[in-house]
């Protein structure tokens, strides 16, 4: 994409990558994404906040070209991974009077990284300022969104706020504000949850520390800009702080059958009792789908076969992901079945200790459910449900 006017001398100089469609040969990309970068100019100092994955280094340099600078005079790096901070060297090449401007966990990390000399960096402190020449940077050093050299950049005059990750979607799109709010909010919640979730204490005192900034603007360094500010702060203070819903979410796998009758006669029966479920197949599911669920579920419910035994690797996978989110959910248990013999419900249980929830009694059963074992299930069931109503959750 061309660079873009956002305010008079503020321009996107980023690059929309349609068809990445995974990240950190982890996270899948279902709406591709975006690495953003702007232009600031003031009357004496012009600023590029951040830069953009290396693969798309031409797109950002092609962009700074087109709009004919004669210098930049400061690279912001609000963070140090590479699908913002990747196209360093080539910058600073290109620019040679630039000083790249970062917090001083993050000048040692682009250091290690990509072997910048030291000579090439301005470090700055919590609350430290720049001018540009009638125009204000202000760095707020805001750790764990989501590396622990993480800070946002404001630019006083224009009340914009540069928060790199933070506030961030992966949306790709040649809009350049959000404008479809539900494709927003479903994008934003999954990149919550795969990236912001674990740090939520740290992300709350973070949100406490910017909440008296007048924002008109933000813009993040991934998917589109923010002129409704309030609508994605909303969202992160209650994704934040709020309890959980009455939800219950079921990661599963069946290899015969018979965890898949458990699951689904569990759905019913969850449903009949006015609980929301949400049921994951873990041999087809998109995992940031799973992740965007476990945002607001009171409940997880495991559903897994006895392979070798242990969960099914799938679902090893799924409860590894989940103890590294760390998800708000209060409840917890395990349904499955087994062929011979099982021990599946320690092996699992083992694998989550970062959840601090209650665990249920695990309904685990001998090859197909029947009778005794749907009634084990309406049990269960009702032991969700009154937990739920317990809390307050209902
Ligand atoms: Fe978009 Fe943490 O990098």
């Amino acid at each position: 994409m061309k660079p873009r006017e956002i305010k008079k001398d503020i321009y996107y100089v980023g690059a929309v990558d349609w068809d990445r469609r995974l990240f950190d040969s982890l996270i899948p990309l279902p709406d591709g994404t975006s690495y953003n970068s702007y232009i600031i100019k003031g009357t004496e100092k012009v600023a590029l906040i951040d830069t953009v994955n290396p693969p798309m280094k031409d797109v950002l340099l092609d962009n700074l070209d087109e709009l004919e600078l004669k210098r930049i005079d400061y690279v912001i790096f609000n963070h140090a991974e590479p699908d913002h901070s990747g196209s360093i060297r080539e910058i600073l090449a290109k620019y040679p009077e630039a000083k790249a401007v970062c917090t001083p966990k993050c000048k040692a990390m682009l250091i290690d990284r990509f072997m910048v000399a030291e000579d090439r960096f301005k470090t700055v402190e919590d609350k430290e300022t720049l001018s540009l020449g009638g125009r204000t940077l202000e760095f707020i050093h805001l750790p764990w969104v989501h590396w622990p050299e993480t800070m946002v950049t404001y630019l006083r005059e224009d009340k914009v706020l540069f928060p790199c990750d933070f506030f961030g979607s992966h949306i790709a799109t040649t809009e350049m504000f959000v404008r479809d709010a539900g494709q927003e909010y479903e994008a934003a919640k999954r990149y919550w949850a795969e990236i912001m979730m674990p740090f939520r204490l740290q992300i709350q005192k973070n949100l406490e520390k910017i909440k008296d900034y007048k924002i008109d603007f933000i813009c993040p360094s991934h998917g589109p800009l923010h002129d409704k500010p309030q609508y994605i702060m909303d969202a992160y203070h209650s994704w934040a702080y709020d309890e959980p819903g009455n939800i219950v979410v079921i990661p599963y796998i069946s290899m015969h059958g018979s965890t898949r009758a458990m699951v689904g006669y569990l759905v019913e029966a969850l449903a009949r009792r006015g609980v929301t479920v949400k049921q994951f197949d873990l041999a087809v599911s998109d995992i940031g789908k799973l992740a965007a669920a476990l945002v607001d579920a009171a409940t997880i419910v495991i559903g897994t076969p006895t392979v070798l035994t242990g969960p099914h690797p799938n679902v090893a996978h799924a409860a590894f992901l989940a103890n590294a989110i760390k998800p708000k959910a209060k409840f917890a248990t395990i349904i499955g079945s087994f062929g011979w013999g099982t021990k599946v419900v320690e092996t699992t249980a083992a694998m989550i200790p970062n959840l601090k929830v209650e665990i249920i009694p695990p309904v685990i059963i001998k090859g197909y459910p029947k009778e005794a074992d749907f009634q084990a299930l309406d049990k269960l069931a009702d032991t969700i449900a009154g937990k739920h109503k317990d809390a307050g959750l209902v």
